[in-house]
């Protein structure tokens, strides 16, 4: 009796098993950075299913991964209020340069120095994924050896889990909004991006900024955009083109946003006239989080704006005018990325929230 009960038991958590990793898990997810201004312990994790400590380095003298001690702690910290929140560890970001990063995937041995020490740093810290966010790719050779990396780094994620008997570790990376580079043409390795990694993280923000697009006034993160030009939207159907499909593609959105000055306060749309960065405002002049712009809005008299077209919020007083991410805007996104079938969202980044506001609306948004 009790070896048959035992049998069945382990029948169904065989079929579960291979259930969930036939189905991928969803991701409603979001990056921290230790020195934001919000601890670990503050998080709501309960809001999320992935959280992303950004950033580990990369030591170019022995191709070691670099990990804070924050980081080191923050699975436990996070998971006390929400055990079942999954963790994953950034790689790079503002912390590593492009250039060495391309350095250590050239090479061979550099590349499985790297390979070995970025799993025995996730193991031993609790992490359950890498993710690897190397910015500022952006010529053939650089794609050519970010295909090998991610390659080398599968095979060895998977060989660590038959060893050890563990569920493999997730591998993301965090991507340009669309396959193709605008400015030098190099794709990204796109086979090799559907193979090896569970999924993208798509940053769908930066667009435009008041220094880069100074003449008019411009969604830097819309959704859509009806004249053709760079969009959430048409970055996904851009790597969906290429390849990647829906189930793999995970949406960013912004916690922040950017200040136009308006040639005419009366003039106040997408595409209105503009003179460059408002320097009046935010910190560095022209950039504000979401938190700042809660506070303008009263401060001001702001008139706040939802334009469904483009998928996105701006606010304008005087000739001040911000566009940004508002609950409007983040659950216009989500609704976008359930209807499209993609894997999920992150938010980019959570410090920047008003007390949780935008985490809020896209996990009731997900869930509705
Ligand atoms: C970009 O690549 C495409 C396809 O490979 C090619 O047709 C086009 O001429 C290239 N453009 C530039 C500016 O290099
Ligand atoms: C833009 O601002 C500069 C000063 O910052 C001013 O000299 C110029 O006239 C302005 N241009 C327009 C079109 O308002
Ligand atoms: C969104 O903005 C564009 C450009 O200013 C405008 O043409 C369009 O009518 C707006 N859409 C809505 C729904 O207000």
């Amino acid at each position: 009796m009790g070896f048959k009960l035992y049998y069945v038991i382990s029948l169904i958590a065989a079929l579960l098993s291979l259930q969930t990793s036939l189905s991928r898990a969803a991701v409603n997810g979001g990056y921290w950075l230790p020195d934001s201004g919000l601890e670990a312990s503050e998080i709501d994790s309960t809001l999320f299913t992935h959280l992303f400590c950004a950033f580990a380095g990369l030591n170019t003298a022995n191709n070691q991964l670099s990990i804070s001690s924050e980081c080191s702690s923050f699975t436990q910290t996070v998971q006390k209020r929400c055990p079942s929140v999954k963790t994953l560890l950034s790689i790079g970001g503002g912390n590593v340069l492009s250039s060495d990063f391309n350095k250590m995937a050239s090479q061979p041995a550099s590349r499985k120095t790297f390979i070995t020490s970025s799993i025995n740093v996730a193991r031993s810290n609790g992490f359950l994924g890498l993710d690897l966010d190397w910015e500022g790719e952006s010529t053939s050779t650089e794609m050519t050896n970010l295909g090998t990396l991610l390659t080398e780094w599968r095979t060895a994620i998977n060989a660590e889990a038959i060893n050890t008997g563990r569920k493999p570790l997730l591998l993301t990376a965090a991507l340009a909004v669309t396959p193709r580079l605008y400015l030098s043409n190099a794709t990204f390795p796109t086979q090799a991006i559907a193979k090896t990694l569970d999924w993208v993280n798509v940053m769908a923000y930066d667009f435009y900024a008041p220094n880069n697009s100074p003449l008019f006034t411009h969604s830097h993160a819309a959704l859509h955009d009806p004249t053709g030009a760079a969009s959430g939207s048409s970055g996904i159907s851009a790597w969906i083109s290429a390849g990647v499909p829906p189930k793999q593609l995970v949406l960013g959105f912004p916690f922040y946003g950017y200040a136009w000055k308006l040639v005419n306060p009366n003039n106040h749309g997408i595409l209105a006239p503009a003179n460059g960065t408002d320097t009046s405002v935010g910190a560095p002049p022209g950039t504000l989080i979401y938190s700042q712009i809660k506070e303008f809005i009263p401060q001001k008299k702001a008139t706040v704006v939802f334009n469904s077209t483009y998928g996105t919020n701006y606010c304008y007083s005087g000739t001040t005018w911000i566009n940004y991410d508002d609950t409007q805007t983040i659950a216009a996104k989500v609704s976008y990325v359930k209807t499209n079938n993609l894997l999920g969202y992150f938010a980019w980044h959570l410090a920047q929230d008003n007390n949780w506001a935008l985490s809020k609306q896209a996990s009731q948004t997900w869930r509705s």
